[in-house]
């Protein structure tokens, strides 16, 4: 196995997930890694573990390190099995090392595991000495569950935030200026799916981040590549997400049963490029929901547009919205048309989940019966160019 070092003495031993390509309804068509993390020095500490099928993998990089027993000390900065799942097992094999987490890590762990280990809980700002490196821990509650916390090593300036910062990509690449920028979609899609309800307690711990005047030279995720040549680069795009970054980017977002509503969508993303919108059609059938959400993350408006079956939504529509309530987008106007047979009900339906939701929505809706002719295809156009003109002009 190839030994990868951060910086001297500091190791990646985590493991990389080529196959995985459902990651809980996130699609991963690049696979993933789980990163764990291995410091040497007077007590040599492993931050974070692997998610439990990759416990090999992880100890056979530690083992050409060193050897695993002396491990004094173990982090886990995040209790979700990805990676804690090889924490039992490891814990085993070093025999009762220390396990440094959090408060509420701790109650996680133990829920998890049912078992006692030797935990030293941790607060914001506590130190802890390692030999000639001093480990700082930073809580980040909801940063995404409430255990999560942070690991900075002072003197190396890097920072172990687990989950923040993290992309889904498999590569034999270690590092992201090894890449290039495709890191960036790969981190904007992670972004979207996993930390954009969290939009404002990102700004918060960014800024309390800064105020503590920790400087980062690395930033070495839980998932994907490390960043190694510009960690601000990360840093900014997720204040920049958070706030709400947008240009003049436009959805269509939809299903269709015989075309009706397919048509309607083509009209309409006319009417958008017409009025100068960066505008793209999405079909749900063919688009992944995880993608249609990262798509969405710097889209202005979004337009939705369903079929009515069974006098309500197409289903493909409300696995959408379910889980687009979770993620909460802030900022974005949305719009509704459909297509129906005898009687309405899918914009009816789709209306009613956003008012949940209390997303902002344009009054206007278009609906029409069977196929559109060519009046009605004008007049999707034009509520096209209506809405593009509305959104851009907000
Ligand atoms: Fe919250 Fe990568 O686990």
């Amino acid at each position: 196995m190839q030994i990868v070092e951060l910086k001297k003495g500091i190791y990646w031993v985590g493991a990389i997930d080529w196959n995985v390509r459902d990651f809980h309804g996130y699609s991963t068509p690049f696979g993933t890694t789980y990163n764990a993390y291995l410091i040497l020095d007077e007590r040599n500490v492993l931050v974070d573990t692997v998610k439990a099928p990759f416990y090999l993998e992880m100890l056979g990089r530690i083992s050409e390190i060193i050897d695993p027993s002396k491990i004094e000390i173990v982090v886990s900065n995040h209790v979700e099995a990805d990676h804690s799942g090889s924490l039992p097992q490891i814990v085993e094999k070093i025999g009762n090392p220390i396990v440094i987490t959090s408060e509420r890590g701790k109650k996680g762990l133990e829920k998890y595991y049912q078992r006692s280990m030797n935990f030293k809980t941790v607060k914001t700002g506590d130190t802890l000495s390692i030999g000639h490196r001093t480990l700082t821990f930073v809580e980040a509650p909801m940063l995404h569950w409430p255990d999560s916390m942070f690991t900075y090593v002072n003197e190396d300036r890097v920072l172990l935030p687990n989950d923040a910062f993290g992309q889904h990509f498999a590569s034999s690449q270690r590092f992201e200026d090894e890449v290039g920028d495709e890191v960036m979609r790969h981190a904007a899609k992670y972004y979207a799916n996993i930390l954009w309800p969290l939009a404002p307690l990102i700004l918060k711990k960014v800024d309390e981040v800064v105020k503590m005047g920790i400087p980062i030279d690395m930033i070495g995720p839980s998932h994907g590549l490390i960043w190694r040549r510009d960690p601000s680069r990360i840093i900014q795009a997720y204040v920049e997400w958070s706030r709400g970054r947008m240009g003049r980017k436009i959805l269509v977002i939809y299903d269709t049963m015989w075309g009706s509503t397919e048509s309607m969508a083509k009209a309409i993303l006319k009417g958008l490029i017409e009025e100068g919108a960066e505008a793209r059609l999405l079909h749900l059938r063919s688009n992944h929901r995880s993608d249609i959400i990262a798509e969405m993350l710097e889209a202005k408006g979004i337009l939705l547009g369903s079929p009515t079956l069974n006098n309500g939504m197409f289903p493909t529509m409300g696995d959408f919205l379910t889980y687009l309530r979770g993620l909460k987008p802030k900022g974005k106007v949305f719009g509704l048309f459909g297509s129906h047979g005898w009687g309405g009900g899918a914009v009816k339906e789709m209306r009613k989940i956003l008012e949940q939701e209390r997303f902002e929505i344009w009054e206007k809706g278009l609906e029409i019966q069977y196929l559109p002719d060519s009046e009605e295809l004008k007049i999707a156009l034009q509520f096209g160019k209506e809405f593009a003109h509305k959104v851009l002009n907000a």
